[in-house]
This record gives structure tokens, sequence and C-alpha cells, in this order.
């Protein structure tokens, strides 16, 4: 088995925490080192194995920052249980890789990200939408490939989304962020499903409506639909924003791809199970004008076959949550947690992130804990 290479930060440190990525920033690990936690960071990018994350782990850690990529089951929890562990902070808001009441029942608790990634992970939605509509990946490749000779009257026509119907399937933050960037930047209908009524997002749009009234435009409207598939049956574009679970596993198949316009958008950032991929790659070569943006890949990091050959899919390797401010917050949320709890305090679990990631933090918010305050040393 091969051994990942690992960097140690304040080798005396008397917790021990491991984090098996880099991330990015200094501040996370500012905090984690300032609160007396020796962490151990892995240079690795390559995925870690289970057995490799179990000998890492050994005989005493308190801590564990993980990825998405890896698979935090029972057995792993066993380890880091037998080590002593306290928590484990899953870098991603979705957290379907971890068993979350096998830990639990260990009295390890489990941290996400929430709330950090929100706006970053719609605004992606948003480019996959955008990149689809107008064609720009095809664009793009035209003119690299010195093929542009002349402006033309035909050239790269692509789809207008103003005042179009816009569906999406998940009206929780991120969804919801993106069904507003949506109807406010672009005028258009939302038709929404989810277990739950989003009655925030409702009024939103509500009170936007009023304010196109006011100008003399006409209005937007908001529907929660009773199922998916009056959503997929009505929406132009269609975007997927639940969580990956035996309910949601192939909530796109064959026969609910059949029932969208021919020339609808889906665009996916949650997690790739949820679309049947084979079933996509027919519909996609059936149906010339069907649009996908996908960022989230059913066999990721493989791609399913065909998906390489369709210019009407769009594919970018999973980056929706990828932009600095983002990237470091979730660090520091991560940090934070593990600090929270190794201090006896639960992890956060209000939506309102802002307090931890701020320069210069309220005095509600722990980031200004060290080691003598947590009585860690
Ligand atoms: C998440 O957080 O779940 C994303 O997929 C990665 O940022």
């Amino acid at each position: 088995m091969a051994q990942a290479d690992w960097t140690v930060h304040n080798a005396d440190g008397r917790r021990r925490v491991i984090v098996t990525k880099g991330l990015p920033g200094t501040r996370w690990l500012d905090l984690l080192t300032g609160a007396g936690c020796r962490v151990e960071v892995s240079q690795s990018a390559r995925v870690l194995g289970r057995e490799e994350l179990a000998v890492r782990i050994g005989e005493r850690c308190d801590a564990v920052i993980g990825q998405l990529t890896e698979d935090w089951d029972a057995g792993l929890f066993d380890v880091l249980a037998a080590a002593a562990g306290r928590i484990y902070a899953n870098y991603a808001v979705g957290y379907d890789n971890v068993d979350v009441d096998a830990a639990t029942e260990r009295g390890i608790a489990v941290a996400n990200t929430p709330g950090v990634l929100t706006e970053t992970t719609a605004e992606m939605a948003v480019a996959l939408t955008f990149a689809v509509a107008r064609r720009i990946v095809e664009a793009d490749r035209y003119v690299r490939e010195g093929r542009f000779e002349s402006w033309l009257p035909t050239l790269f026509i692509g789809q207008r989304l103003c005042r179009r119907t816009v569906g999406v399937i998940g009206a929780g933050r991120i969804g919801s962020a993106y069904a507003r960037m949506m109807v406010e930047g672009h005028k258009m209908d939302l038709v929404y499903y989810d277990i739950f009524r989003n009655e925030h997002l409702e009024q939103a749009v509500a009170a936007y409506s009023e304010l196109l009234v006011a100008r003399g435009e006409d209005p937007v409207s908001c529907r929660r639909a009773d199922t998916v598939e009056e959503v997929l049956a009505t929406a132009d574009v269609v975007s997927l924003h639940t969580v990956l679970d035996d309910t949601t596993t192939h909530l796109i198949d064959a026969a609910r791809l059949a029932m969208m316009k021919d020339n609808a958008m889906l665009v996916n950032t949650s997690r790739g199970p949820i679309i049947d991929e084979a079933a996509l790659v027919d519909h996609c070569r059936e149906h010339p004008h069907f649009l996908a943006g996908i960022d989230v890949f059913e066999h990721e990091p493989s791609l399913t076959p065909g998906i390489r050959d369709l210019d009407n899919i769009v594919v970018t390797p999973h980056i929706a949550s990828a932009s600095q401010w983002t990237r470091r917050g979730m660090a520091t949320l991560a940090a934070l947690n593990i600090i929270a709890v190794l201090h006896g305090l639960p992890v956060w679990r209000d939506d309102d992130v802002l307090p931890f990631l701020s320069d210069d933090p309220p005095d509600a918010a722990p980031s200004v804990v060290n080691a003598t305050e947590l009585g860690l040393d």
C-alpha cells in the first residue's frame, strides 16, 4: 500500500489532527496550531484509500478533516473511535460519503461546510446554464482552431433565457440562490420542486415581481410543483440541487428525460449519480438540441462513454464551490468546528457562517480561541 507524503505542522501540539488533502489559505492551519493541535496534512493529489487512512489515524487521532472522495464508513469510524477521535469534519457541504449514524453511534461528531459555498455553487450553476445556452465551449474551440473567418448572422445561435421558465429541483440554500439569480437576473418564471415549501424564496420572487410591475414591466411567477415531473415538463432550464441518497439516485432517468422539452437545458452541480448518465448520453444523441451542463459525474472522476463526444454536454471537474473565498472559508469552518468540539462545544449548525469568516470576528465567534483558553495545553 502506497503511503502519501504528509507535512507536519506544530509537531509538539498535544492534539493530533489529520487533514487528508492540502487546503487553500493558511487561516485554518493557524487556528488549529494556535489551539495547540499538531496538524498532519497529506500532500498527495490522489484519493487516499481506506487502509491508508486507517494507518495514518494510528493509535491516537483527535480529529480529521476529510474529503468527499473518501468513503467514511463504519469501519473507518471504528478506527477513529479506537484512536479517541472526537470529530470528523467533511470538507464539503454534501455528506453522502459519510456514514453519520455510524459516527454518532461511536460518539464522533460530524461537521460539514454549509452556507459558505451557497452563492459560489449557485454561480457555477448559472455559468453552466449560460455555457450551454450560448454554446460557449463550442464557440471557444472554434476560435482557437482558427476557424473564425468572419462574423455571420447564423454563427453559433444559442438560446435566450430572459423571460423563460427556470426549474429547480431541491430548493434549499443553493437551489434557491440559483433560482433567485435566474429570476432576478433574467426575469424568468420559477417552478420548483422540494419536499418542503420554501416561503422565503416565494416571498423573494413575489417582491421582485412587484418591483417589475411598479416599473411598468410584466410580473414573474413562482410555483411550487407537486411533482418532479411537473418541473421537468414545464421548465426551459432545470437545475438539480438535491442531496444524494436512495431517493434521488437516478432521479433523472430515461423516462424523466423524455418528459423534458426537446431543447431544454439540464444543469447538475449537486452529485453525479442523481442523473442516469447512460440515459443522458442516449437522450443527448437523439435530441441534438437538448443541452446539459454537468459539474459532477455518476462514476466520478470517470466519464460515462459517449459524454466526451457530445457537443451538447458541457463538463467541468466538480469545481462548483471553487472560489478562493469559499474554499478558504470551508477550511476555516472545518478548523473551527474541530476546535469547538475539542472544547466540548457542538458543531456550528446555523445558516450564517459569516461571523467565522470575517477578519474581525465578533465575540460570539470562536476564532479568538487559543490553546490556553481551550484548556488544550
Ligand atoms: C460539496 O461541498 O458538497 C461540493 O460538492 C464540493 O464543494
